[in-house]
């Protein structure tokens, strides 16, 4: 059994959380809060680096204190001290990332550094039905759409990726053009639950192999944007109202039916029956709808992330630091500093005595 406290900075939400593995391998959230800093982001219609890294800073020790205390455990009873320390925003990494190692270093306790999609992976053991290796990871977030196999010891293989933009980022574009504001996702789906799925016909992106054909597990969102954008230009040349409720519903519908195609297609190739969805898209209803029914279909096992864990959050973190712990990893040297990037294939070198950046 251990407990850890995260920490999450790596955007814009300023997160953090007290977890304890259970002595039958399950993990109990004991607290977990998160400041969004979504209003203040809204204003410039995207998150603002500057603004972001100041506001982590005023939050973090307000946030530090509020989940030890609900989470009565004191800090010196901790095993590890985590933070997300790559990939993200250099600036706002830093905040979660140097109060970890303040307070580790105070208590004497490890400090684990986290990469934040390991966090965003093991956001499905927060829920009812952990799922066991090898199985396959659907990641939809801001900055990632991949295909993820996990196997034994947590050794993770992409299967498929975005050649272009982010699902999150579609999304977020998208409302941008039809002017639902942001993040575009929640707003999307709240403007679709009224509109008609089927009334706008939109590609679904494909990517060319060189051998000929298209890559069965790759994503392009492009050639999706852009579609939408002449769709938009030309409604709006002919005048009147844009049927916004319909083109929000046309476009979450395309997009979920590309990921659920290509990762049950994945699955199925790879035999693969435990399918798990995780990161901030992976909260769309429609989506979530699809998969499960998908996967009643052809026998495939799904599990999501819960709702309240599929966007930034720190218990995540903290399942992932305790992932780490189970698997013997002690701690990540006080000396690494954070990245902006860093693959996901290459987190075991932030375990390392020498400092992986
Ligand atoms: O995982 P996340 O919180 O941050 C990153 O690591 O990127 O994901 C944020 C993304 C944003 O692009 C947001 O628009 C999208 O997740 N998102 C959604 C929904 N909720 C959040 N996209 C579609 N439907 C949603 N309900
Ligand atoms: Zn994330």
């Amino acid at each position: 059994m251990h407990s850890v406290l995260a920490l999450e900075t790596s955007c814009d939400e300023s997160a953090a959380a007290v977890v304890r593995s259970t002595a039958n391998g399950d993990i109990e959230v004991l607290a977990s809060q998160i400041a969004s800093q979504v209003q203040e982001h809204a204003l410039w219609g995207g998150v603002v680096p500057e603004i972001a890294s100041r506001l982590h800073v005023e939050a973090m020790p307000f946030l530090v204190n509020a989940v030890l205390r609900e989470s009565a455990l004191p800090i010196h009873e901790l095993d590890a001290i985590a933070a997300t320390v790559t990939p993200g925003l250099v600036g706002a990494l830093m905040v979660a990332s140097v109060t970890g190692r303040t307070l580790a270093a105070l208590h004497q306790i490890s400090f684990l550094g986290i990469h934040h999609l390991e966090g965003h992976l093991a956001s499905v053991y927060l829920g009812n039905y952990s799922p066991s290796p090898p199985y396959l990871v659907l990641l939809v977030s801001g900055g990632h759409t991949e295909l993820i196999r996990v196997g034994p010891h947590g050794l993770m293989e992409r299967l498929g990726r975005s050649h272009d933009d982010a699902v999150g980022e579609a999304f977020d574009k998208v409302a941008r053009l039809l002017g639902l504001g942001y993040p575009g996702g929640p707003a999307i789906q709240a403007k679709a639950t009224e509109g008609d799925p089927k009334r706008f016909s939109l590609p679904k992106g494909k990517i060319s192999m060189p051998s000929g054909g298209f890559h069965p597990y790759d994503f392009s969102f492009s050639g999706l944007k852009t579609a939408m954008l002449r769709i938009v230009n030309g409604l709006r040349a002919s005048g009147g109202a844009l049927p916004l409720a319909d083109l929000a519903a046309s476009f979450e519908r395309v997009v979920a039916e590309v990921l659920v195609e290509h990762s049950f297609r994945c699955a199925m190739d790879h035999n693969l029956n435990h399918l798990v969805m995780v990161g901030g898209v992976a909260a769309n209803r429609r989506l979530r709808q699809l998969m499960k029914r998908q996967g009643e279909i052809l026998g495939v096992t799904v599990s999501m992330a819960p709702l309240k864990y599929c966007t930034d959050n720190a218990a995540m973190i903290g399942a992932a630091a305790l992932g780490r712990l189970q698997r013997g990893v002690l701690a990540t040297s006080c000396e690494t500093g954070v990245a902006a990037r860093w693959q996901l294939e290459r987190a075991d070198a932030l375990y390392e005595s020498l400092p992986a950046f």
